[in-house]
């Protein structure tokens, strides 16, 4: 046993066995109201600012439909697995992202149980950011409210992006603003409060989501986006093409933060775990498959280049919007997609850290709540701040890259170890009965299990070892790619 988990072991109190109370508090847990709540729960954790905003930048700079085809093949073969298996593994124990892996080791002092940790750090972190970068979207909202965009042309409309995102104290007012929306939702509890918000928001998404499709199809830029969506150019395509893909695929269905651990906690033993998670993951891919629908057709339309990045969002599309016909509305849609699916993602990221809180330290869930919340503010600040005040704006002339991204690349790490050790967890130290049950006896795609305990055994841990590889400099593939 480490260090480190003695020290958190300390802080924790468990006993082992499990005292009367904490079995009283395992059995008492709350569950999903209905079937239909969690898919639309679990969905709106995946679709978020990577779906929205990450995904398509990066197909724009990645050769548009081979990078749509790695990313469907990597939620195939590694995401819906990898999902299955978080979801089994928080069911079983009915505990948070820690407590699962005490549990299902029986071992209250598991050094396992850092991978639980690693999985809270690794949703702080991401929160950090995520906060800030949603708190863009309200603030685009009242941008578009106010008309500001009306008239104006492309350097005029990106000089905005660039003075707000320069203004520190207009990035503290709308994450604050954002992060009381979270606790507010989270604060309610898991029924009341997570499921029937991001029940209704994601409903409220696929609906604005539908509409803009709608309108995107009437633009001339249609067929052009069709054609480079769905053609692929394997030219463009590179070994970072390739793992970019696979980490995204990662990401926007919110693996390996403990997300699904701590929702799949919540499920009960009847549910069916295999055919939620091809649900989930089925409608995650249809979702950005039809977000790039709806982008591209009106870049394309005006000429405009895919390929811009981080830009695309909060500079291509406001101008964009600004010279379509019906654009207050078009624009407000767009925003408010962006910013219901932003939130039913982070409120998934505070229910991890806060059933975390709750179950090890026996928290209410008011204190836990107001705890993450102001950690996650302060993970944020040096992101709301980057381009104004103390030191952040000098970070990138010292570390060679911005504060959010230099975050990123801590948390890929996080992400890749805490994924590879929970598929090891998985598929090599749990028995094959508790795989078994796990997987359910009774779902509707039980013929299924021996393809995933191959996949959760080999496919997954090896494509993650290869990124690790790959990260480490230990694999060059860009220049193995260069032999053939
Ligand atoms: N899946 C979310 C997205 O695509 C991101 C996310 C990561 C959500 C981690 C929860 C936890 O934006």
């Amino acid at each position: 046993m480490t260090i480190a988990s003695n020290a958190l072991r300390w802080r924790v109190g468990h006993s082992f066995p499990p005292t009367n109370l904490e079995k009283v508090m395992t059995e008492k847990r709350e569950h999903w109201g209905s079937r239909l709540g969690f898919i639309l729960t679990a969905a709106g954790s995946a679709i978020g600012l990577g779906t929205m905003w990450k995904l398509p930048y990066v197909v724009g700079q990645n050769g548009g439909g081979a990078f749509v085809l790695l990313f469907l093949l990597f939620n195939l073969v590694v995401g819906i697995p990898y999902f299955i298996a978080e979801l089994m593994l928080g069911r079983h124990a009915q505990r948070g992202a820690v407590g699962t892996f005490y549990k299902m080791t029986g071992d209250e002092d598991s050094s396992w149980g850092l991978i639980g940790w690693l999985s809270v750090c690794a949703s702080f972190l991401v929160m950090g950011w995520y906060c800030v970068v949603a708190g863009w979207g309200l603030n685009y909202v009242l941008m578009t409210l106010t008309e500001v965009f009306q008239g104006k042309n492309a350097e005029q409309i990106g000089t905005m992006f660039q003075t707000f995102r320069d203004s520190g104290d207009l990035n503290l007012l709308w994450q604050v603003v954002f992060i009381a929306i979270n606790a507010t939702i989270v604060l309610k509890g898991l029924s009341d409060g997570i499921e029937k918000w991001s029940k209704l928001m994601t409903s409220g998404l696929f609906a604005a989501l539908i509409c803009l499709v709608c309108y995107s199809m009437t633009l001339s830029g249609f067929e052009q986006a069709v054609e480079y969506i769905l053609y692929p150019d394997w030219s463009a395509v590179t070994s970072n093409t390739v793992l970019e893909a696979l980490g995204l695929a990662l990401f926007t269905l919110s693996l390996g933060y403990g997300v699904m651990v701590t929702y799949g906690s919540y499920m009960k033993p009847e549910d069916d775990i295999p055919q939620t998670s091809m649900i989930v993951g089925g409608a995650n891919f249809i979702v950005s498959l039809m977000i790039a629908l709806m982008i591209f057709p009106m870049v394309f339309t005006f000429g405009l280049e895919p390929t811009s990045g981080e830009g695309l969002i909060f500079q291509t599309l406001p101008y964009v919007f600004s010279m379509l016909p019906g654009s207050t509305i078009l624009s407000l849609l767009f925003f408010l997609l962006l910013i219901f699916a932003a939130i039913t993602s982070s409120v998934s990221m505070f229910e991890v850290t806060v059933a975390n809180f709750t179950d090890l330290y026996k928290w209410d869930r008011r204190k836990a709540v107001w705890v993450t919340c102001a950690i996650g503010f302060a993970i944020g600040l040096p992101t709301a701040f980057q381009g104004s005040s103390w030191f952040f704006p000098s970070w990138e002339g010292v570390f060679g890259m911005q504060f959010m991204p230099t975050t990123d690349v801590l948390i890929n790490w996080l992400l890749v170890i805490v994924a590879f050790s929970t598929c090891v967890f998985v598929g090599w130290r749990l028995d094959e009965k508790q795989l078994k049950t796990g997987f359910g006896t009774k779902s509707a795609l039980v013929g299924l299990y021996p393809v995933w305990r191959f996949l959760v055994r080999w496919a997954v841990p090896i494509c993650i070892c290869v990124i690790i590889l790959n990260k480490t400099g230990i694999l060059d593939f860009e220049r193995i790619s260069r032999w053939f």
